[in-house]
């Protein structure tokens, strides 16, 4: 596979004033593949805008080698501005006086895109983020969601080869944010050769969106690979959750049984009880299942319990996602 993106040595300072000199991004080496939607996920103050305006051309590393569509960010600045384009959450997506629809044709002027071929993006953009009906808003009249999908829009018709979204979905409600990560996905599958980078601190949409994911803490990397076997990672074992009806006398029986570790809370309110199991291999389930059979216990509710990202940080860091912005 092509690369798209590569990032070698990555060092970023920033100066201060009457302060130390800041490294905001600390040694950090990935690469992105054609095809591609790749995410930088860290908590605040990670790095990651620092990180995409370096790969964009604003900003220039420290020390390091970047290469973006196989041009070099020092010396080949023009080169890569022609092939990307980048939209940043929470931005305004242009002037207030104007429409939606007279906005995204400034922009797609300045990429000098032929007007008839401009319009004709411009409406099959519009109506792929349901906006269509809103094309003769003023852009001051429109909500964030609204806003939101425009300024994706206007990222989309100029057609980059790859595309940089800095936190898509910030500050999005759960639809919002729903739409434009189907909107995300629509565009990089409609043609070969597109690829995403995009920063996050939501785990969540990271984990459902992203082929590969770098995680990143205090401007290093910690970890890059796909979701499944960042999570794989973190534990060989496999997790289970089964509620049964309340009943005091079995728990011998699942102590010494099962070939795993086993614990039961108890929630006789309830009527029930919890039953918690950590096995070897998933194939375990099967005995434990035929006790609880055999002894006739109607099995409630049954559930894997599956890693999640926020076990990956917490493992790799040795701290909760959300504690990182106090540093
Ligand atoms: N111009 C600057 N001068 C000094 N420090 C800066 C500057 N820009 C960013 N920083 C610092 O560098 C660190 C990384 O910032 P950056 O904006 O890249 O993080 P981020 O991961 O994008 O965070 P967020 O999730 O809040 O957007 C932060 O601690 C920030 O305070
Ligand atoms: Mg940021």
């Amino acid at each position: 596979m092509d690369k798209a993106i590569e990032v070698r040595n990555l060092k970023r300072v920033y100066r201060r004033l009457r302060e130390p000199p800041f490294v905001a991004v600390d040694n950090m080496n990935f690469d992105v593949y054609e095809g591609e939607i790749f995410g930088l996920l860290g908590p605040n103050g990670a790095g990651k805008t620092t990180v995409i305006k370096i790969l964009s051309t604003l900003l220039y590393p420290t020390e390091g080698f970047v290469r973006v569509g196989g041009f070099d960010v020092y010396r080949d600045v023009e080169s890569i501005r022609s092939i990307i384009n980048l939209v940043t959450g929470g931005e305004v997506a242009g002037y207030g006086i104007l429409t939606v629809k007279e906005s995204l044709w400034m922009f797609s002027q300045f990429y000098g895109i032929e007007t008839k071929e401009a319009l004709r993006r411009i409406e099959k953009y519009l109506k792929i983020v349901d906006m269509w009906d809103s094309r003769d808003t003023f852009l001051n009249k429109l909500s964030t969601g609204m806003v939101q999908r425009i300024n994706l829009v206007r990222g989309l018709i100029t057609d980059p080869k790859i595309l940089f979204l800095d936190e898509p979905t910030l500050g999005l409600d759960v639809e919002g944010g729903r739409i434009v990560r189907e909107i995300i996905k629509t565009w990089i599958g409609e043609r070969e050769g597109r690829t995403v980078l995009l920063t996050t601190h939501y785990m969540a949409e990271a984990d459902e969106l992203c082929d590969r994911i770098a995680i990143i803490n205090r401007g290093k990397l910690v970890a890059c690979d796909t979701p499944e076997n960042l999570k794989a990672s973190i534990s060989q074992d496999k997790y289970f959750e089964i509620t049964v009806p309340y009943s005091k006398d079995l728990r011998e029986e699942f102590l010494t049984n099962i070939n795993g570790k086993v614990s039961i809370r108890d929630f006789p309110e309830n009527g029930e009880s919890l039953i918690s199991l950590s096995l070897g291999e998933d194939k375990e389930i099967a005995n434990f299942i035929t006790i609880l059979t055999q002894r006739g216990l109607e099995i409630k509710t049954f559930r894997k319990v599956e890693p999640t990202l926020e076990d990956v940080f917490i493992k790799l860091v040795g701290r909760k996602f959300e504690d990182e912005e106090a540093r």
